[in-house]
């Protein structure tokens, strides 16, 4: 008999304590759970700094500068105002690194048809996906520390027409 009891006391210690270790899991797990939430920049923004790009079939942008200022959330939206397909006639905007050889990148985006012409590296500060005539898109990125950065569209023979600077204040 005394066994016995010994035996169900030792049973009820064991379900205690293995059942507080229970609850201390899950409180950590809540805790950490908290702490992975992250802050979203929101978007419309009165603080965002638009900028609006427009491109053509005749392989130009419409701006070779564009000036913003360090810190700021661009807001950028490319036009594609001609008529010929992304095939043909397929413009992007791709923000490039400082320090980064924009004739090699160039180069390098040639090989990447199948990406779009978005060569596999991490030189480009921002880019958009490739438009054909007519098409639209913007995208958002944090302006990067002062300085001047170059952008070009990446669309086989276009660089050399297609390219500006984004001069960060
Ligand atoms: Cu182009």
């Amino acid at each position: 008999m005394k066994n016995l009891i010994l035996f169900v006391f030792s049973i009820l210690l064991i379900i205690s304590c293995s059942g507080g270790e229970k609850k201390e899991k899950k409180e950590k797990f809540k805790y950490e759970r908290i702490k992975e939430v992250s802050e979203k920049i929101p978007i419309n923004n009165p603080n965002d700094f638009k900028v609006i790009l427009n491109s053509f079939d005749n392989m130009i942008y419409d701006k070779n500068k564009i000036e913003v200022n360090s810190g700021k959330n661009i807001v950028l939206t490319l036009n594609h105002k001609g008529k010929v397909s992304k095939e043909f006639m397929g413009h992007n905007f791709v923000l490039l690194k400082k320090g980064v050889n924009v004739d090699e990148y160039a180069k390098k985006a040639v090989l990447a048809k199948s990406n779009d012409y978005i060569p596999n590296s991490d030189e480009a500060i921002a880019y958009t996906k490739m438009l054909g005539g007519g098409e639209s898109t913007t995208i958002s990125f944090l302006a990067p520390e002062p300085g001047t950065y170059n952008y070009i569209c990446t669309f086989p023979g276009h660089y050399m027409m297609m390219r500006g600077e984004l001069i960060v204040n």
